[in-house]
């Protein structure tokens, strides 16, 4: 059994390694700017897609569809694509490295934010109908097929420090 959620949760805890590294951070612009590339990458085309596809169908389900849920989880849909964009303009503009850290780290800060309210609510789910949620996040996808359509090696490179 694919343990998405437990997946989702070790993202996570990498996005926080990201903040925290930034905070240190001393390096020039371009390393910074491909670093978050690489990060911006993972998020949109693993993370958010993961969710998106299976974790959020899986908590609707196991929550009977109540509306308070489903509320909740089109408004972190819509984070979604609100991270996306926001960190492709911090990419994209023609920034100074000072100007980027700080775009980055209210990037950071939200991208923590939401990861934190998406697991208050996913917990909050799971242990009210856990066999329901697990079953339901089996039957909405095969997390390896996500991560191979990633890149195995692309996707395991962020966990190379675990
Ligand atoms: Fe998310
Ligand atoms: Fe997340």
């Amino acid at each position: 059994m694919a343990d998405v959620y437990n997946s989702i949760r070790k993202h996570h805890v990498l996005f926080k390694r990201y903040a925290d590294e930034l905070e240190e951070f001393k390096g020039d612009k371009r390393t910074l700017l491909k670093i978050y590339d690489v990060l911006n990458d993972f998020v949109d085309n693993v993370h958010s897609r993961i969710e998106d596809e299976i974790l959020y169908p899986a908590l609707i389900e196991a929550s009977s569809g109540k509306e308070q849920i489903k509320k909740d989880i089109e408004r972190l849909k819509s984070d979604h694509l609100v991270l996306s964009k926001l960190c492709s303009e911090i990419l994209d503009k023609d920034l100074d490295i000072n100007e980027i850290k700080s775009k980055l780290k209210a990037y950071d800060k939200i991208l923590l934010e939401h990861s934190a309210i998406e697991e208050e609510i996913a917990d909050s789910v799971i242990s009210k109908s856990e066999k329901r949620f697990r079953e339901a996040e089996d039957g909405f996808g095969n997390l390896d097929t996500y991560i191979r359509e990633f890149g195995k090696d692309k996707y395991y490179a962020f966990f190379r420090e675990e």
